[in-house]
């Protein structure tokens, strides 16, 4: 298609979060680091994102080139024109460009509480914007490559949008899922608001039970669909994993592909983490105790032999906080710690908050985003804990396992991809089915076994996680692939 064969290929990556910009959670680090991976397989990724507030001083600060495109960013908005500046810099090789409008980017929070058609603004903003990009930037991608239900609505107006339905021979695009639970729903009447013609609002198209659903529009717009894992790709095609999307996901199977996340293996890495008070490898694992000794007094905890299990990430009931807050009281009674960090449901964080003052000598819980201390936490707990309902991939049980922490996990999605259970061949973690307390607490119970009793193996263990390669080496290729197929079917 338009000669892409003699020329390198153009992706542009469209995403509400791009670390280390602006992140909430592993969206962004995909975001970081799978264009500079797709880039070194020769494929000119460049991303386009909003500079939500605080992002273009940390631009500035950090030294990253900055310069302002003549053309503004524009959109008519019930009778109301949006301009937003676009800045152009580069990151990692990748180039970048931040749209910027602080009357909508200009919010502490990323993602709003309720969604309504005037707090879906941002988005729209970002997803419709980036189609006029080619013009603004004299850059012309070959595929838009959207990430998650906050960018849904570019393939939706190819689609459906009076205005650049008309562009829709011009593009093909890749919609990737990274978290199904969140699909942007809307009241259907308030499409037409935005542009959209009215067969946006057909069962065939946005319809979702009276309502406009986001992603419903771009599952059915893009060229292809991907998701974060193999394994997550089959669940969400079923009628208990699809979130009321499995009938449409499994209709749509061939266009669907499971590719597994990567890590900006640079980034994490315990032999050269200057966030850490001491540094280690696989070879040389002294730091890692002076990192434990250090979690433990952040705590406020005398140092023992007792497992020390760790939770970092959002505090969303997808990550099995209804598990974990009832197993509190058990695991109380036992000789082992347990360190939270994160931020989420109000029900969560005050549930934590208050255990942690119920029983001081075993859970401690810091409420809040903290990059330094989630790396202290990957380093110094002898046990990563994520007993997910449901994973579409997860990047923490990947950095734990780089870090030697040994991972227990409940078998789902990604997580089920990435962590098998010991002593099976190729075992690196500690893994359970049933999503109960009881279930994860006897998986505890084996992991505390395993390391109070079983010396030699957990430390087998860990060297075999901070063996493995969780690089983009085996899945960025992947991702070229399928932008080749697309061009080459040419629908
Ligand atoms: P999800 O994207 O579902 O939140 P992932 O495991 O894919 O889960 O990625 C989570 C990312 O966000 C990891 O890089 C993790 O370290 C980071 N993270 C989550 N919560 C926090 C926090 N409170 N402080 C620092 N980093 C966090
Ligand atoms: C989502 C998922 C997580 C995944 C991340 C990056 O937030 O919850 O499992 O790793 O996106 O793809």
């Amino acid at each position: 298609m338009n000669g892409h064969n003699s020329r390198q290929m153009r992706v542009l990556h469209v995403s509400p979060e791009f670390a280390p910009f602006s992140k909430v959670g592993g969206l962004a680090d995909v975001v970081g680091s799978l264009p500079p991976a797709l880039r070194s397989q020769g494929v000119d990724c460049r991303v386009y994102t909003p500079a939500w507030k605080g992002v273009l001083d940390y631009v500035r600060d950090k030294g990253y080139p900055l310069t302002r495109l003549s053309r503004k960013a524009e959109m008519v908005f019930r009778w109301n024109i949006l301009r937003g500046t676009v800045w152009k810099s580069c990151s990692e090789g990748v180039p970048v460009y931040f749209l910027d409008l602080p009357s909508l980017f200009g919010t502490e929070t990323i993602y709003p509480r309720n969604l309504t058609p005037d707090t879906v603004l941002p988005f729209l903003f970002l997803s419709l914007s980036a189609l006029d990009l080619p013009e603004a930037s004299r850059w012309r991608p070959d595929i838009f490559h959207c990430h998650d239900w906050g960018t849904a609505p570019l393939s939706a107006a190819l689609a459906w949008h009076h205005h650049y339905r008309y562009q829709s021979e011009r593009y093909r695009t890749v919609f990737t899922i990274h978290n199904l639970a969140h699909q942007g729903l809307l009241p259907l009447d308030s499409l037409r608001e935005w542009g959209l013609a009215d067969d946006a609002g057909r069962i065939d198209s946005m319809e979702f039970f009276s309502y406009g659903n986001l992603l419903k529009g771009a599952l059915l717009a893009s060229s292809a669909i991907t998701t974060v894992s193999p394994t997550y790709a089959r669940e969400i095609q079923t009628r208990g994993g699809g979130e009321g999307l499995g009938g449409v996901l499994s209709a749509l199977g061939p266009k669907v592909t499971g590719i597994l996340n990567g890590l900006d293996v640079n980034y994490w890495n315990p032999a050269a983490d200057p966030l850490l008070p001491a540094r280690y490898s696989r070879e040389d694992m002294a730091g890692k105790a002076l990192c434990r000794k250090e979690l433990f007094s952040r705590a406020g905890w005398e140092e023992d032999n007792h497992p020390l299990f760790v939770s970092v990430g959002r505090m969303a009931e997808q990550k099995g906080f209804s598990l974990l807050l009832p197993a509190l009281e058990e695991i109380s009674q036992k000789n082992w710690r347990i360190f939270f960090l994160g931020t989420g449901e109000p029900e969560y964080e005050k549930g934590l908050e208050e255990a942690a003052r119920r029983w001081p000598g075993s859970v401690h819980s810091v409420i809040g985003y903290d990059e330094p201390l989630a790396h202290l936490a990957y380093a110094g707990g002898d046990f990563f804990l994520m007993p997910s309902r449901f994973e579409p991939c997860g990047l923490s049980q990947l950095i734990a396992l780089r870090y030697g922490t040994v991972p227990v996990v409940r078998s789902t999605g990604g997580l089920a991809d990435t962590v098998r259970p010991f002593p099976e061949e190729g075992g690196n973690g500690i893994t359970f089915s049933v999503y109960t307390p009881e279930a994860l607490l006897s998986a505890m119970d084996e992991a505390a076994g395993l390391f109070t009793e079983q010396k030699a193996e957990y430390t087998e263990l860990q060297k075999k996680g901070m063996g493995q390669d969780f690089s983009w080496d085996a899945s960025a290729p992947l991702y070229k692939e399928l932008y080749v197929s697309i061009l080459r079917k040419g629908n």
